[in-house]
């Protein structure tokens, strides 16, 4: 299916070469995107808050080839070293896109990409990742078409993020955003992520995001693999109705910060996702034992405090610690305290909400 409206006009200039850098953040949903239909069209609307420490940084550097060519002619290097387990995922991802973005047959592109959360962390980099490279295709196609309109550029590299990895169309823009149609969410599509157009309240505004590291491996069951388990689950329809059913609570939540509410819903998200995972056929579990420890001293500490801290899943181990920025100082007594025993050497990041990809002018 092509989408006529990311076609790009005709090209009226021809660079011989140059080079763009991007940087883009990582996001961490409260809603899931969970279960997904053909073409990168998820199954229900999600939401997230855009990360700011958690990024990927990428360079591409592109020259234009004598003829020609069918195939893609790319390099790509991660953290200075070529890494050919990634290219097959860049190759499926230039399929995808080609249609919407015709230079890339016409230029050899060396990629060179570099994440700020270190190697083996257990993060996914593919939002981060796909959404630094859409923005550097993005711009590359706009010194070929300098008329074209900002509000384009930022929804077609979301566009174009999307059908590299689903969640990346949300690592464009800051700080809350949100991806797929919802009846009361005007502009909502499911084709790219637009910034949360409703009233959000101060206190969402310097949420913080403490990532606990607790298993660093690559997680056994890959996120594309676990939305293709969706299809014929046995609570899937109701589970699609309990999105949209929260994202029309988080409506009021996010305006008049009720932060009670708001965690009521972000956790029964995390464990949402995850109870998914366990009756999928086959079924599996990605959190470890320390999940569950953090889990149940996040919800002593809670009671026991009364500080507003939650928690929230990825499909991994690993755990997000979310809270307001007024009570930073006590929480992160508490994470030293009785939190990071259960990390993977201690390894933790302080991380919050972020405003979104930046261009760099100069690595
Ligand atoms: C659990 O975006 O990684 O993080 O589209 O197959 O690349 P693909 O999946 P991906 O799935 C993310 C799943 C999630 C929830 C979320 O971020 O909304």
């Amino acid at each position: 299916m092509i989408e006529k409206n990311w076609l790009p006009c005709p090209y009226t200039k021809t660079p011989a070469a140059g080079t763009v850098h991007w940087k883009a953040p990582s996001n961490i949903a409260l809603v899931k995107y969970w279960g997904k239909n053909a073409y990168q069209i998820p199954a229900n609307p999600s939401i997230s808050f855009t990360l700011d420490n958690c990024n990927t940084i990428t360079s591409v550097d592109f020259r234009k080839k004598e003829h020609t060519a069918p195939e893609f002619d790319f390099d790509f290097l991660f953290e200075g070293r070529p890494k050919t387990t990634f290219k097959p995922k860049i190759q499926t991802f230039f399929e995808r896109i080609v249609p919407y973005m015709p230079f890339l047959r016409e230029y050899h592109l060396s990629i060179a990409t570099e994440n700020s959360f270190p190697h083996s962390s257990g993060i996914a980099s593919s939002a981060s990742g796909m959404a630094a490279l859409a923005l550097c295709l993005v711009d590359i196609e706009q010194q070929m078409i300098p008329e074209m309109n900002p509000n384009f550029f930022i929804q077609k590299a979301s566009f174009l993020a999307r059908l590299g990895s689903g969640s990346a169309c949300r690592s464009i823009q800051g700080n809350i955003v949100q991806w797929g149609m919802h009846d009361n969410i005007p502009g909502s599509s499911n084709l790219y992520g637009i910034p949360y157009p409703q009233d959000i309240h101060p206190v969402f505004q310097q949420y913080q995001d403490t990532i606990l590291l607790v298993h660093k491996e690559p997680k056994h069951v890959s996120s594309t693999l676990g939305h293709k388990l969706m299809h014929g689950h046995p609570f899937a329809e109701s589970r699609f109705i309990q999105a949209h059913d929260h994202l029309n609570q988080l409506q009021s939540i996010f305006a008049t910060g009720d932060l009670e509410a708001f965690i009521t819903i972000v956790e029964r998200e995390a464990l949402t996702l995850h109870a998914l995972m366990m009756t999928s056929l086959p079924y599996f579990i990605l959190m470890q034992p320390p999940t569950v420890e953090i889990i149940q001293k996040i919800w002593n500490y809670r009671k026991t405090s009364q500080n507003p801290v939650c928690f929230t899943l990825d499909a991994g181990a690993n755990v997000h610690l979310l809270y307001p920025n007024t009570v930073k100082d006590e929480v992160l007594q508490f994470i030293q305290d009785e939190l990071i025993v259960h990390c993977e050497n201690e390894h933790y990041i302080c991380d919050h909400i972020g405003t979104g990809a930046k261009k760099i002018n100069h690595k």
